[in-house]
């Protein structure tokens, strides 16, 4: 059974994962209507994962009987000055959620609420490697700077990403 602590703590994560599914939504159009095929199908899975952590929150409330609540959420910022400044954002942002995600750990260790401790394990792993991704893709990023078939190339290899990700993720 979930503590009304721990409840509303697992809720504001609900809503963060919500507003990460949104944030990559925004990116996904910003790349789409530019041309760039490749990153914006990269932020359409991502927003699709965001989606998928947000609703494995729901669920675990659930079944440990607390109710995930759906809240309003942010508009996401759609104005980027470039690609390369909304990779930037992607890896801030994965950073906040990272720091999130200690934070509910702490709590749940606060609690000695194991059960969800356990469960956020999953979020930590998760957080990670999708750090060391946004790092990866911003390293490529710099150093294309104004390349013209840099930034082609880039955008084929990152579908390529997007494809290997994608069939590597547990469900
Ligand atoms: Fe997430
Ligand atoms: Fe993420």
């Amino acid at each position: 059974m979930l503590s009304k602590s721990i409840e509303t703590a697992l809720n504001k994560q609900v809503r963060i994962e919500a507003e990460s599914s949104q944030i990559y939504l925004a990116m996904a159009i910003w790349a789409e209507v530019k041309g760039l095929e490749g990153i914006s199908s990269f932020m359409y899975s991502q927003s699709d994962e965001e989606r998928e952590h947000m609703l494995k929150l729901v669920k675990f409330i659930n079944e440990r009987g607390g109710q995930a609540h759906i809240s309003e959420l942010n508009a996401p910022n759609v104005k980027h000055k470039s690609y390369k400044e909304m990779f930037e954002k992607l890896l801030e942002h994965e950073i906040f959620v990272s720091e999130s995600i200690n934070e509910l750990v702490h709590i749940s260790l606060q609690e000695k609420d194991y059960a969800t401790h356990n469960f956020l394990q999953w979020y930590v792993a998760e957080q990670i490697e999708e750090e060391a991704m946004a790092r990866t893709i911003l390293d490529k990023v710099k150093m294309i700077g104004d390349d013209k078939g840099g930034l082609y190339l880039f955008d084929r290899d990152i579908q390529q990403m997007t494809i290997t990700s994608a069939a590597e993720t547990p469900e």
